[in-house]
């Protein structure tokens, strides 16, 4: 199993919108695939129309004694299974922290749902907590949405100093950029700089509203709007994340 996770400093980047999407391509493509939804906001967990609840809540799933299939959830597409996050993670800090042996809990949840499925992608809160922490350094590839403006570029260098101080290999992170406007010429122009920036994805997902409208409509863009400029560019993400997690 391959495992993936949105993560940024910073909030509304696009990390969650990004995490369903890309769940929904990678079932599409015939991976038997898990959406871990570990953001108390459970954003994800909303976008495709499941419960935000989590059984025994953070606690008895990041305690570390628990067993995992009864949390799990369906969703109404084929191959796509839901981890649900709810208000209970926002201890999830807390739990973390005051667990011994953090790592170990981490990778047996991982290594509890590797079994049943072919990729997990780990929809994380913004910023690094300890929780996150723990998450990114037990995970194949960390997808990190940019916007193309300066602050966003400076808060990028910052999370790959974090990843950096945590001890995890650069190749790790894989920067993209998301909500791009073209008619912004700053976008464009950081975006021409940016490209020059072999640790960058070469994808740039744009600024759409087929992609605003999915917390409403409850189904991904990729699905609700396959021809949309949005969905064909997380197709071309997905392709780029798909190879460098060897799937
Ligand atoms: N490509 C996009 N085009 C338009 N709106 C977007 C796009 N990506 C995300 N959004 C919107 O921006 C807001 C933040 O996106 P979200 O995916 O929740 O970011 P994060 O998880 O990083 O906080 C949401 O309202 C979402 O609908
Ligand atoms: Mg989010």
């Amino acid at each position: 199993m391959q495992s993936v996770a949105l993560t940024a400093l910073k909030g509304g980047v696009g990390k969650t919108s990004t995490a369903v999407n890309l769940a929904a391509l990678a079932a599409a493509a015939g991976h038997r695939t898990l959406l871990w939804d570990i953001d108390p906001q459970a954003g994800a967990t909303a976008c495709l129309g499941v419960k935000p609840k989590l059984r025994g809540g953070a606690q008895r799933l990041l305690g570390g004694d628990r067993d995992l299939s009864g949390a799990v959830r369906r969703s109404s597409i084929d191959r796509l299974d839901v981890l649900p996050g709810d208000v209970s993670l926002r201890e999830a800090d807390v739990i973390v922290s005051s667990n011994r042996k953090p790592r170990r809990s981490l990778k047996r949840i991982l290594s509890a749902v590797a079994r049943d499925y072919d990729v997990v992608l780990v929809d994380c809160p913004p910023g690094v907590g300890p929780a996150t922490e723990v998450l990114v350094r037990s995970v194949d590839l960390l997808l990190v949405p940019v916007v193309p403006a300066p602050l966003d570029l400076r808060a990028l260098d910052r999370f790959a100093d974090v990843i950096d101080d945590l001890g995890a290999p650069p190749e790790l992170l894989a920067p993209f950029l998301s909500l791009v406007d073209r008619r912004k010429p700053l976008h464009r122009k950081l975006m021409d700089e940016v490209r020059t920036e072999r640790r960058f994805l070469a994808s740039a997902v744009p600024v759409s509203s087929a992609v605003e409208r999915m917390p409403m409509e409850q189904v991904p863009t990729v699905i609700a709007a396959p021809r949309s400029l949005a969905s064909l560019a997380l197709r071309d993400l997905w392709g780029e994340v798909a190879d460098r997690i060897d799937l």
